[in-house]
């Protein structure tokens, strides 16, 4: 074992190393050299074989010759990382188009709910909101609606095993803001409602209202129609007109319901407002003095309240024939509305 024998490996082995062209290549020579039964190794198990006086210096010469192969090892292999990094950004084409993110938008019906909301803040209403689960109580008692009103129907309204329910509108929230404030109160509250109807293009089983109440001083039907005028002229435009018609609610005496003027014939008849020139749009009415006395008011006060369906007006605004593209997340319909 001479000196020349470590000289000629270490050689070999560093030429070996620099021509190894791949991971592979150099794994081999590392097993070669370096493995359990490599040619380093053994060398190293060779020592025992050396006189006392000839040792140091052999191991010398053998430490030298592992610090030089693993230092090749280590550079050949950084080496060959940074040939593949340049190979692989050569295949980049840095002067293709990009490929542009998609962007998201606002669903449309929150654009509108967030529209109405706006406008019914700029009056002076401020948000108020309650549960989607309700007691009975909040959702149609407390409303002055009798026991056998078909509203409570088990058909019509979704309950739970505990008697609670899902409000079937939101009016739920007039109950619960009153029964927190005393008045005057001026609040809106735009929420999810639930009613037990079969899916179509007009109809879903979960569906979003905003519910309006002012209980004030001196109030009158003539506050709710320059207030819901001023919405519909916001919403639709200036020459919108509003028309209210008789009609019947449990909790407002008297109750109407709400046209405004068709935004698209201006009145004079189209498919929109089925040849009418009005589109029905939402009930409302004078907060039956009834209601009051259940929550512990003084029934001598004022004030009227409205629900309208969002869905509804967001389908009157855009043009939209199915209540169903509203929750079926299509990019090609959301995107018209972003
Ligand atoms: N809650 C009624 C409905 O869902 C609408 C309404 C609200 C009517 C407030 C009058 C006053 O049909």
């Amino acid at each position: 074992m001479s000196p020349d024998t470590i000289a000629a490996i270490q050689s070999r082995a560093l030429a070996e190393i620099a021509a190894a062209s791949d991971a592979v290549a150099l794994a081999a020579a590392r097993i070669r050299y370096l493995g359990k039964q490599g040619e380093v190794t053994a060398l190293g198990e060779a020592m025992r074989n050396i006189s006392k006086e000839d040792r140091p210096a052999f191991g010398k010469l053998l430490n030298e010759l592992r610090a030089g192969v693993t230092d090749a090892l280590v550079s050949r292999e950084s080496a060959l990382e940074a040939a593949r990094d340049e190979a692989a950004l050569a295949a980049v084409d840095v002067t293709l188009p990009p490929v542009r993110p998609m962007r998201g938008s606002i669903h449309p019906l929150t654009q509108l709910l967030n529209r109405a909301v706006k406008i019914f803040r700029g009056m002076g209403f401020a948000m108020a909101e309650g549960p989607d689960i309700e007691t009975e109580w909040h959702c149609f008692d407390a409303l002055n609606t009798p026991a056998d009103h078909p509203a409570r129907n088990e058909l019509d309204t979704f309950y739970l095993p505990d008697g609670r329910l899902l409000r079937s509108h939101t009016s739920t929230v007039q109950i619960r803001a009153m029964c927190e404030q005393a008045p005057p109160l001026r609040i809106i509250a735009p929420g999810a409602a639930y009613r037990r109807d079969e899916t179509d293009a007009t109809h879903l089983a979960q569906f979003t209202q905003m519910e309006g109440l002012c209980v004030a001083p001196g109030i009158s039907l003539a506050d709710l129609k320059g207030t819901l005028e001023f919405f519909f002229c916001e919403l639709f435009g200036d020459d919108t007109e509003t028309r209210f018609r008789p009609h019947f609610f449990p909790f407002t005496e008297p109750s109407v319901e709400v046209d405004f003027s068709c935004h698209i014939c201006k009145g004079k008849g189209c498919r929109i407002c089925k040849q009418s020139g009005w589109i029905e749009i939402m009930g409302a009415g004078m907060v039956d003095p009834r209601v009051y006395a259940k929550i512990g008011y003084p029934e001598d006060l004022y004030g009227y309240a409205f629900g309208m369906g969002v869905e509804r007006i967001a389908m009157i605004k855009h043009g939209i024939t199915d209540l169903r593209h509203l929750y079926t997340n299509d990019l090609r319909f959301l995107a018209q509305f972003a």
